[in-house]
């Protein structure tokens, strides 16, 4: 598996053999493009680009070179060619901008998941403490995962792969991660086949994603396509998301995140939380996603917390989302429990739900049409319709479940289809719900 067929023309492999042996003197090849930016190469850094060497330590050398660049800097990995790396950080700060042109193939080892949990990373391209940064190209990131849980028609999806791993146990590595890094765009490139989360920003501000592609089959386990945490600015448009969980997920400390023309197909859809897990703080504020096309996902947008935790989820606004055979279009969970089988217990607190709009959600679903389904604790407030049109899809099985609407308050307007989200109701009328005071303010 690990030795699959390598195609690498024989004169790119020759032109790479040939920079190589020219970069041995002076290992910071530099040639000036017509921009006036620098670029290196990392085949001028002894990489092997066969796909199947590990490049790990030229990619690192290329990195440390081209970051202590005092100006524009693309460090670049050539078309048609494969460099399979092991698990790296590539990180700053570095003295100026600085671009990963990523044209060729970017291979992580194959099956990570499966690696002994003592050597198995948290992630594989580990970006840290970045200032202004591009990864951009008409390359592939390729995650070698095997996370299909079984075999599939090739009709169906073509890049899936058969093999199950059930040994694998403990945290999979993320794919690409990005970490206290600011100012940085990820464009254009192609992101597949991760063990776990595609691509990552942890405690990081100033993020834009645009034009990507990221894919991995719609039954591997926990692989989001793009995941949010401690992220403030952020703007994910234009790109394609097709994965086994979240297309995006948006965690605490997230807030002014818009996302805009956005497919999610398949997954399950876009989703703030689970928050509040074991008691803990969350918030979450100014999100936007408009213009998301959600197909053959188990929900289209959906905000789950646990029972228990503090906090708040705060102005979220839904707008133009076309679902089709998506399950559950429309939900908010706060009695979210992922514990298999076992039911949490209800506590008393709630991370609270506060002013979210859907406007504009129309298409069909596959099980129940929305679910509000709000805490006891702390009831939703200011939660409003306007034009919710669903219809059970025609592969909708026998049977489709009514709406629910639980502790839900705020107000429906224009067309609303099904009709039945009865509990939206004026806030201002009898039905304002005595929230309990907070003890924390986000
Ligand atoms: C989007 O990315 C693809 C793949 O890299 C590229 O071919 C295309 O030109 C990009 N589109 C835009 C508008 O940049
Ligand atoms: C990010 O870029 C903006 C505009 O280019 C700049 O004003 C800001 O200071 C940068 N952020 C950081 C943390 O450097
Ligand atoms: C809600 O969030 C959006 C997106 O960040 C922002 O533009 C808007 O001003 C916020 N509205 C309020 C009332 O805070
Ligand atoms: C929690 O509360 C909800 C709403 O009142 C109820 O439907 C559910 O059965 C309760 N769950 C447990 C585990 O008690």
């Amino acid at each position: 598996m690990w030795s699959s067929v390598v195609v690498v023309p024989p004169a790119a492999l020759l032109a790479g053999a040939l920079l190589c042996l020219a970069a041995l003197p002076a290992p910071a090849v530099a040639a000036a493009r017509p921009t006036g930016r620098t670029t290196l190469s990392v085949l001028s850094f002894g990489a092997a680009a066969d796909g199947v060497t590990d490049d790990a330590e030229a990619l690192v050398a290329a990195w440390r070179a081209a970051c202590r660049v005092p100006r524009a800097t693309v460090l670049l990995l050539p078309s048609r060619h494969r460099f399979l790396v092991s698990p790296v950080t590539l990180q700053g700060p570095c003295s100026t901008r600085l671009t990963l042109q990523v044209d060729g193939t970017l291979l992580a080892p194959p099956d990570m998941d499966s690696w002994p949990k003592s050597r198995r990373p948290l992630q594989w391209l580990n970006f840290k403490w970045l200032n202004g940064f591009t990864i951009q190209g008409a390359g592939t990131v390729d995650g070698q995962s095997i996370t299909s849980l079984q075999d599939s028609s090739p009709a169906d999806a073509p890049h899936q792969r058969s093999t199950v791993h059930w040994h694998s146990s403990g945290a999979k590595p993320t794919l690409v991660r990005f970490y206290g890094s600011f100012n940085v765009t990820v464009r254009n490139i192609r992101i597949s086949n991760s063990p776990q989360c595609h691509l990552k920003f942890d405690s990081s501000g100033g993020i834009k994603v645009k034009n990507v592609t990221i894919s991995s089959p719609g039954d591997s386990p926990n692989t989001d396509g793009i995941h949010l945490q401690n992220t403030r600015d952020v703007e994910i448009r234009s790109s394609r998301i097709g994965c086994g969980d979240d297309c995006v997920s948006i965690q605490t400390g997230c807030s002014n995140v818009h996302m805009k023309n956005i497919v999610c197909n398949p997954g399950h859809g876009i989703s703030v939380g689970g928050l509040g897990k074991d008691n803990s703080l969350a918030c979450v504020s100014d999100l936007v996603a408009e213009n998301i096309n959600v197909q053959n996902a188990l929900y289209g947008v959906r905000i789950k917390t646990w029972q228990g935790g503090v906090g708040s989820v705060r102005n979220v606004t839904f707008s133009n989302v076309r679902v089709a055979n998506v399950a559950t279009p429309i939900a908010i969970d706060q009695f979210y429990c992922d514990r298999g089988g076992a039911r949490c217990a209800n506590r008393t607190g709630a991370v609270a739900i506060t002013g979210v709009a859907y406007r504009r959600v129309v298409g069909t679903y596959s099980f129940q049409p929305v679910r509000l389904a709000c805490s006891d604790a702390r009831p939703c407030t200011g939660v409003s319709m306007v034009d919710v049109r669903l219809s059970p899809a025609a592969s909708a099985p026998a049977g489709t479940v009514a709406p629910l609407c639980w502790n839900s308050y705020g107000e429906a307007s224009g067309t609303i289809e099904p009709l039945g989200v009865g509990c939206l109701q004026r806030s201002n009328g009898y039905a304002m719900p005595l929230t309990q005071p907070s003890n924390y303010t986000c």
